[in-house]
């Protein structure tokens, strides 16, 4: 039930996908929308609930990794070699921006200088130089990684909804009910 088979995903790697799905997602919207707040009280408070986010959904993310290393993985469904091919790599590059997203993100506010706090409840130990050119860069970064993990996201959601409509097989609904 909690760990996958070579048939389905268990409880906990579909809890996982679809908590980070929703959680990334929600931080793509929403820190798209911090650019456009103006300063004051309500985007000091925005950007620390970003903040917090991302780095619970980078340990998630370790979790995850670990989670999907000590379990089988589900053979894939698609009649099409190539395709399955490219579904892998695509679902790569998810678990490598997924993990470089916040990874940069704390990175750029600690070269700013601000510490990283997760709701008050820890901070994340400093782990690079204050410099605000090195600031500079990694917030463009950033917002490099961020357009890079929409656009993978959105490939993979098409796919998905492929593999449903179009082709009919199973793929979606072990993700959803297993
Ligand atoms: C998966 C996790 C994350 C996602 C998807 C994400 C996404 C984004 C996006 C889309 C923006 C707007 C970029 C732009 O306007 O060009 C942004 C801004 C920002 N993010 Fe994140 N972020 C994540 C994690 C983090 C983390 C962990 C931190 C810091 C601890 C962080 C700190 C910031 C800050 C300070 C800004 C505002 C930068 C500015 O003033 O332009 N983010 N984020
Ligand atoms: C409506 C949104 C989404 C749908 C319908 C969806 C659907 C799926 C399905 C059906 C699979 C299993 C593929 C297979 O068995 O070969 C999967 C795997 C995966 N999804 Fe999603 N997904 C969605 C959103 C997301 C988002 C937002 C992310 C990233 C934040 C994501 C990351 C992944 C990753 C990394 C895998 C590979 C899991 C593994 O096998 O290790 N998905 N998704």
């Amino acid at each position: 039930m909690f760990k996958n088979t070579r048939d389905r995903y268990g409880l906990i790697a579909r809890l996982l996908h679809w908590l980070i799905a929703v959680l990334a997602i929600g931080m793509l919207l929403g820190g798209s929308l911090l650019s456009i707040l103006p300063s004051g009280g309500l985007k000091t408070v925005a950007i620390s609930g970003h903040k917090s986010i991302g780095v619970i959904i980078l340990l998630l993310m370790i979790g995850r990794i670990a989670w999907r290393r000590i379990n089988p993985q589900p053979r894939d469904l698609g009649s099409i070699p190539v395709l399955n091919y490219i579904a892998h790599l695509v679902h790569v590059f998810l678990y490598v921006l997924l993990l470089l997203q916040p990874l940069v993100g704390i990175l750029m506010s600690q070269a700013y200088g601000y510490p990283v706090s997760v709701f008050g409840i820890f901070t994340v130990p400093p782990l690079v130089w204050q410099s605000s050119s090195l600031g500079n860069f990694l917030r463009e970064a950033h917002s490099v990684t961020a357009v890079l993990l929409a656009a993978f996201i959105a490939v993979h959601i098409a796919a998905a909804l492929k593999h449903h409509v179009v082709d009919g097989d199973g793929t979606l609904m072990r993700m959803l009910k297993g």
